[in-house]
């Protein structure tokens, strides 16, 4: 695991996005292709803006790139809650990136209907066997600590077999609406395996989750053969014992 504490949430998103260049170019020269499960939320915005400015947008060859996502709101693509809507607000409409290489999960599909058709995508990109390898995922850090649409308490923590399910969220939960999410196999086989965390909100329970042993759903994501790097901001690491 890698901690990297950045000085601000920009310099997250920078930071990050090198990582996204690099990782592109070193997957497109070892396997003539790049996947990557893009986070939803907030936090990964800045990110994904910054990817889609010439500086960055240049450096990746998009037609080789394939855009999957960690997880999904169980809502129709232009909803303003929807991950792909807001991915494709920041960065995909702004990028040559073919159609085709865009599998996003249909949210507008009844729940399990919609789980089912993304694991279908899987299985027709990575194959029918074994779990899928993405290059690179990115993943948010919610302040129950949950990652992807993987919350504490729910069904979803212990599917070991699927590489994606529909799950309700807590009733604490915002915007309330049940979702799709990829599995811990799936975040476990990531070649790279990246948390965008930011802000005070996050201090206590990045301190509790980072390197510890905590039973929460983003302590639980262990790449086996990966790399985990965590991005952080000052406000986010400033309760992390140093
Ligand atoms: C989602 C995300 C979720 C998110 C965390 C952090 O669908 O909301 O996949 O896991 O990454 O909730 O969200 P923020 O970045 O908005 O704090």
């Amino acid at each position: 695991m890698k901690i990297k504490i950045l000085p601000s949430p920009s310099a997250v998103a920078e930071a990050a996005a090198h990582l996204f260049v690099v990782a592109a170019a070193d997957a497109i020269a070892a396997r003539g292709e790049f996947t990557v499960a893009l986070s939803g939320g907030s936090t990964p915005e800045a990110l994904y803006r910054l990817l889609a400015e010439p500086d960055h947008a240049q450096q990746v060859d998009w037609s080789r790139v394939q855009v999957f996502f960690g997880d999904e709101r169980c809502v129709p693509p232009d909803d303003e809650r929807s991950n792909y809507g807001k991915a494709r607000e920041t960065l995909l409409d702004r990028v040559p990136l073919p159609p085709d290489n865009l599998h996003r999960i249909p949210g507008e599909l009844p729940r399990e209907e919609c789980a089912a058709q993304y694991e279908r995508d899987l299985a027709e990109h990575f194959g029918a066997e074994g779990i899928p390898r993405f290059d690179l995922i990115l993943l948010g850090m919610g302040d129950d600590g949950h990652t992807a649409s993987l919350f504490p308490g729910m069904p979803a923590l212990d599917e070991r077999s699927r590489r994606a399910v529909a799950t309700n969220v807590p009733a604490y939960v915002k915007p309330n609406v049940p979702r799709v999410t990829l599995t811990f196999p799936v975040l476990d086989a990531g070649r790279v395996v990246a948390f965008l965390v930011t802000g005070k909100g996050k201090a206590a329970r990045v301190a509790e989750v980072v390197g510890g042993s905590s039973p929460l759903p983003a302590a639980r994501v262990n790449p086996v053969e990966g790399k985990l790097i965590w991005f952080l901001d000052e406000e986010a690491a400033s309760q992390l014992e140093r």
